[in-house]
């Protein structure tokens, strides 16, 4: 049996009854699936519940106070939503009469609708051929067709919209759409799927590959660290200053660079007071000027270094340990540094020479 007809087969024996699977009316449908966007079905029953007694026309939802709509909505989060529902139901009943557009792509124009409720209003309530694919149809292809493809990657998007399109059902988009999506909520699972017993299982890739732990692919959004970075640039007798070379796996290995003294935080603590520079200047007299008052931002791929250097003018050689060394300004340039600090060295020994 085809895929679609398989699907809608499961779906009829096993769906849940909700209301809005009762009606095509599409102030409902739009309720409903403004709603389940931002909980699962058995959650946002109760709000579905109260939304529609409480209003149980669009008019009514666009006469209703603002605070009223946030306080039916309270518990569900991301308010901006609410404040959507609100503003599409005001403009539905009053721009166009209380009746909604009746094609995904007239649907599109109202405000929180985006192509995921777009395309289960005009699936479930006209009958237009257009898929959904939520988070559960990722989840049941990915898996059932073995695409590894990011789920959440300009690439992912795009192919599994187009296999969407090639899977649902001309004849019945409304409860293909929905079965799918009821599938993956009920079925195939994230955690612990029921394979024992899928009607799919004689054909998923995940589960003849073993992978069904595996997919979806889903790209980590990467958390970029901040970092405070605080480069000591010694300048003795106006000819010399001292560098070292970065070892370890962080960044820039075996890069040259000044003393550093990193600070976690942006804490105005005082340089000078630092062990590191303490350890370096001794007793020696010293001045000390910041070069930049601002941060410069230098932004790679998984943190942002927040730098600042300090120029220190002295007479004597410093303390250096064994890592570091002292040269003079012309061979600096030989040196392999990261780009900030080259930018640095450009303009500041530069502007100096
Ligand atoms: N999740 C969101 N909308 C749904 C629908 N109409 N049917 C099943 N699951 C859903």
């Amino acid at each position: 049996m085809k895929f679609s007809k398989k699907l809608i087969t499961w779906y009829l024996h096993n769906k849940r009854a909700m209301p809005w699977r009762t009606t095509t009316d599409p102030y409902h449908i739009w309720l409903s699936e403004i709603i389940l966007q931002q909980t699962r079905v058995a959650q946002g029953l109760p709000y579905y519940l109260s939304f529609t007694q409480t209003y149980p026309t669009v008019f009514d939802l666009a006469n209703a106070k603002e605070e009223e709509v946030l306080k039916l909505w309270q518990g569900l989060g991301y308010y901006s939503r609410a404040r959507n529902l609100h503003t599409t139901a005001k403009y539905v009943a009053s721009k166009l009469k209380g009746v909604f557009p009746k094609t995904y792509k007239g649907l599109l124009e109202l405000k929180g609708v985006g192509d995921y409720t777009a395309s289960a209003i005009a699936s479930i309530c006209y009958n237009e051929v257009v898929p959904v694919v939520d988070g559960n149809v990722y989840r049941v292809l990915s898996r059932y067709f073995g695409i590894t493809t990011p789920i959440n990657s300009t690439k992912g998007i795009k192919e599994f919209k187009e296999l969407a399109s090639e899977l649902i059902d001309h004849e019945n988009p409304a409860n293909y759409n929905q079965a799918i999506m009821e599938f993956g909520a009920l079925q195939c699972k994230p955690k612990n799927p029921y394979c024992i017993v899928c009607p799919f299982n004689d054909s998923c890739e995940a589960l003849k590959q073993a992978k069904i732990n595996q997919l979806p692919v889903k790209l980590k959004k990467l958390k970029i660290k901040k970092r405070y970075f605080n480069y000591l640039v010694f300048i003795i007798n106006e000819k010399q200053t001292i560098i070292r070379q970065r070892k370890g796996n962080g960044i820039w290995q075996g890069l040259y660079e000044f003393p550093l003294i990193e600070n976690q935080d942006n804490v105005k603590d005082s340089i000078t007071s630092n062990r590191v520079f303490l350890d370096m200047i001794k007793k020696t007299s010293y001045d000390i000027t910041p070069y930049n008052d601002e941060y410069i931002i230098h932004k790679l791929s998984h943190q942002h270094l927040f730098t600042k250097f300090y120029i220190i003018t002295t007479k004597n050689i410093p303390a250096v340990e064994e890592h570091q060394k002292v040269v003079t300004l012309e061979e600096i340039h030989q040196y392999p540094v990261p780009i900030l600090l080259g930018n640095f060295i450009d303009s500041f020994f530069l502007l100096k020479a």
